[in-house]
């Protein structure tokens, strides 16, 4: 597995595994089983309610902690005040005494004080690298601005139709990786389907979704595709044993459309409920 080096000096796979929308009864053996199949980076959030479960499909692995990148995510409505209570209890949920990675998962709110909350916890050790998720370069700036430790990380929707060409350049300047969510553009069958993923796939003996998950790796991007199905999981990191040439890349790149999949309006609509508070705890 390719790893690269964030701007704390620690380690973070390329390839992990995402976990958003799915459920904890699925959760519990998917995480469990791509560990055992080699992953080593796992992405959850207070907000998926599945934390509970990806700590027991940690612990069902088998595999040493100390080799495992765990990643979660605080929600807006626990930034201000609330933060550091928060920290514990996504700790407590997943079964954990440290997290590997913890992100502000949206740019709104109290965000510089829950940003001191990160660094704090960071000190007194129970995170080792904190980043954001959503955050565009006029948030960035803004934390750069009053922030003690850099974000290491940004994760944000990118694919072949939304590559993120200028906040790239931002985060390559400040030496923050980009991490993709959506990175099937949420399993897009137009995406999966168009000419040059085809083309690729079949000359690479490949499947489309391992054709664009390569590009994701090959422009330097941290990639945490979700599935809820094994053998999707082992596909999705079965990537290092063909390259594309900059020309196959370049046919990729030329599928940027500069649009979203999910766009606020969209996802206020159909997750409004991750905007109220929620009890993080109503998990099994
Ligand atoms: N920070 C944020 O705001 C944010 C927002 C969204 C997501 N995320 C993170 O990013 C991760 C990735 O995003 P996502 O899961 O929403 O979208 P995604 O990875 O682009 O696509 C997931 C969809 O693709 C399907 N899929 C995955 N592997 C497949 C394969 N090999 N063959 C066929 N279908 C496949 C999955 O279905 P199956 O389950 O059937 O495989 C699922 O429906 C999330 O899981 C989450 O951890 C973060």
């Amino acid at each position: 597995m390719k790893e690269y080096c964030m701007n704390d000096g620690r380690k973070i796979p390329a390839v992990g595994l995402g976990t958003f929308r799915v459920q904890p009864s699925d959760c519990e053996r998917t995480v469990a089983s791509a560990l055992r199949d080699g992953y080593r980076l796992v992405d959850t959030a207070n907000v998926y309610l599945n934390e509970r479960a990806v700590g027991r499909g940690i612990a069902a692995s088998g595999i040493a902690r100390e080799e495992i990148v765990v990643t979660s995510k605080i929600w807006p409505t626990e930034y201000h005040k609330k933060a550091r209570a928060a920290i514990d209890a996504t700790l407590s949920r997943l079964g954990l005494d440290y997290l590997d990675v913890l992100l502000l998962h949206q740019p709104f709110g109290d965000v510089e004080s829950a940003w001191a909350a990160l660094e704090e916890a960071v000190e007194a050790g129970k995170v080792k690298t904190i980043g954001v998720s959503n955050f565009n370069e006029a948030d960035l700036k803004r934390l750069l601005s009053h922030c003690k430790v850099k974000p290491a990380l940004d994760q944000v929707e990118c694919h072949p139709y939304f590559q993120q060409r200028e906040l790239r350049a931002f985060l390559k300047q400040h030496g923050i990786l980009l991490e993709s969510w959506y990175p099937l553009g949420s399993g897009d069958s137009g995406l999966l389907g168009e000419p040059s993923v085809v083309r690729l796939a079949e000359k690479y003996a490949k499947t489309p979704v391992q054709i664009v998950l390569k590009w994701h790796v090959e422009e330097g991007f941290v990639v945490i595709p979700g599935t809820k199905d094994p053998a999707h999981a082992h596909e999705n990191r079965d990537l290092f044993d063909f390259t594309l040439s900059e020309e196959e890349m370049d046919s990729l790149r030329a599928l940027d459309r500069g649009t979203r999949f999910f766009t606020m309006k969209r996802g206020i609509q159909r997750y409004a409920v991750f905007f109220q508070r929620m009890n993080y705890d109503r998990q099994p």
